[in-house]
């Protein structure tokens, strides 16, 4: 009934853009027609509410259920509590707020039952993953259609080393959702910041961890309606979510779907204070008078990117020779 092999065709066509970093972008992904009877179904449209708890209910309704996503919280009465109560606790220690997402488990509308079939097909992941060079036969993948609520916030980070790719399609059922506040922002680390990506290239061991917003700059935001992004992840492909809006009357959506390394290599992960090298704030090792954890992470940079970390440091009034612990870079 619903034939959708010509995203498949627009997929492998599609040139690859490289700034922030390699991706592709297409916009008007679905046609016109087929993206039109997309946004009039009923589980797309916005539920009739005056509250956060109707809104809830009518999303259940409609067949979506909560799920466990990074950034979110699984509890509705948590959720809910921190909504009306001034946002006051963040999730994260890099965000200043958090969400809840909801995916489409119970679909009734013809077309979206043929779209969830189809971006969970083999012939459309495998047509992912040839484009950007990931071997199909060590993978597995999800995704679905989303909801995401207010306060939705994911802080920059490239993804971890298990993703071998994602993509993010936006279905926003308001006609005028593209000037709303809770699109996916695509970014570069800050120059002084440079030393993170180093790190991760020098450590393929070590997880890569979301870091602050005033670690990367936003270079391009997807508001587009009906606009795809793919990417493979690695140590650049820094991306983030910080939603501010009225949720009540439209809520942001999107088809959303990772391909999945069957296996991770990692043993180990450093979050954003370990990598701090800028920072007088204590972690965990701080107290110590050699931080072993700063001497690795500094021992992985490359010499032009240390000198430009001492001066930005200098700026910052620390002691920079004995704050940094800069050795030598680790060749691996
Ligand atoms: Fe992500």
């Amino acid at each position: 009934m619903f034939d959708f092999d010509y995203l498949i065709k627009k997929l492998t066509d599609a040139c690859f853009a490289s700034y922030p970093f390699k991706h592709i972008y297409i916009e008007d992904f679905f046609s016109s027609e087929h993206f039109e009877q997309l946004l009039a179904s009923e589980e797309i449209a916005s539920p009739k509410a005056n509250s956060d708890d109707e809104l809830i209910d009518g999303l259940y309704a409609k067949g979506y259920k909560v799920i466990d996503f990074p950034g979110c919280v699984t509890d509705r009465r948590k959720y809910v509590a921190w909504h009306s109560e001034g946002r006051n606790e963040p999730f994260h220690s890099a965000c200043e707020g958090f969400g809840m997402v909801l995916r489409l488990y119970s679909i009734q509308s013809p077309i979206l039952v043929a779209i969830n079939e189809f971006i969970a097909s083999e012939r459309f992941n495998r047509a992912i993953a040839e484009k950007f060079d990931i071997d199909f036969e060590q993978c597995i993948t999800d995704g679905g259609i989303q909801k995401y609520l207010d306060g939705y916030e994911i802080s920059p980070h490239p993804d971890i080393r298990r993703k071998a790719a994602t993509f993010m399609i936006n279905i926003n059922p308001s006609p005028l959702s593209e000037s709303l506040n809770h699109h996916t922002h695509y970014l570069r680390l800050t120059k002084k910041r440079e030393y993170v990506k180093s790190f991760w290239e020098g450590n393929v061991d070590i997880d890569r961890a979301w870091v602050p917003w005033d670690w990367a700059e936003t270079v391009h935001q997807q508001k587009k309606n009906n606009s795809i992004v793919l990417f493979s992840p690695s140590n650049e492909t820094f991306h983030g979510v910080k939603a501010d809006y009225e949720h009540l009357k439209t809520q942001r959506t999107q088809l959303y779907g990772n391909v999945w390394y069957k296996k991770g290599h990692t043993t180990s992960k450093l979050e954003w204070e370990d990598m701090d090298l800028l920072s007088r704030k204590t972690t965990s090792y701080s107290s110590q008078p050699t931080n072993p954890i700063r001497s690795m992470i500094a021992s992985t940079i490359p010499s032009s990117v240390k000198t430009f970390i001492k001066r930005a440091y200098r700026k910052t009034d620390v002691d920079a020779d004995k704050g940094m612990d800069l050795g030598e870079r680790k060749t691996r």
